[in-house]
């Protein structure tokens, strides 16, 4: 069974990148997955402070989190542009992720071998895609292997209908359909 980990790095009322990690995230699911689909927001935790670290260890939600992550063969992200980078919300949870509690613990033993498929919705024209290139760069640096597949849905706003699902549905298959390349992908890795 492929173990697929789903987030969007937002917790806004309303978030499209929420909306679009669902959709993704059930193309995982037809695929075979099973996805743990979590909100960010549910994981609140200090920003990274290393003096904070040194005194208190890894905060309880962000060690949460991180077991989550080993637990998983692969990441799902709907990943929202600021400032043409990442949100300090996916940032902050994917630094701590980073930190190990145990002497004895491989470095970034939550990214080691994992692989993943990012996207990204923005009311904006480019659809929140620098954003991605900042996400891309991080993870591959963090021992991800990010699969070429990705989305970026622009104009936002305007593009889902009332029940979460993409109006245009070619959009619509498309996203899916990232689900299923990252669960596909998985499966062939681990034969
Ligand atoms: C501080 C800040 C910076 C932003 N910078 C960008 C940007 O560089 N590019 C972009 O397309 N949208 C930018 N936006 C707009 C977000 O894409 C928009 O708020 C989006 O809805 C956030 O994702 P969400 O709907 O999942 O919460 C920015 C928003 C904020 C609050």
């Amino acid at each position: 069974m492929v173990r697929i980990l789903a987030f969007a790095g937002s917790s806004r009322n309303g978030s499209y990148n929420r909306k679009m990690i669902r959709i993704a995230a059930s193309g995982a699911e037809e695929a075979g997955a099973e996805v743990e689909l979590i909100e960010l927001g549910d994981y609140p935790m200090p920003i990274m402070n290393e003096d904070l670290e040194s005194a208190e260890g890894m905060p309880v939600k962000s060690i949460e989190f991180k077991q989550l992550m080993l637990q998983s063969d692969g990441l799902l992200i709907s990943a929202p542009e600021y400032n043409s980078s990442i949100t300090p919300l996916l940032k902050n949870v994917l630094d701590w992720a980073s930190r190990s509690e145990a002497a004895d613990e491989l470095p970034l033993s939550a990214y080691r071998g994992k692989t993943a498929v990012i996207m990204s919705a923005s009311p904006g024209s480019l659809g929140g895609l620098r954003g991605l290139v900042t996400l891309r760069m991080m993870l591959g640096n963090l021992g991800v292997t990010v699969l070429p597949a990705q989305r970026c849905i622009s104009a936002a706003h305007e593009a889902f209908s009332d029940d979460g699902t993409l109006m245009d549905l070619k959009q619509e298959k498309a996203v899916k359909k990232l689900g299923r390349i990252l669960t596909d992908t998985i499966h062939r890795l681990n034969r």
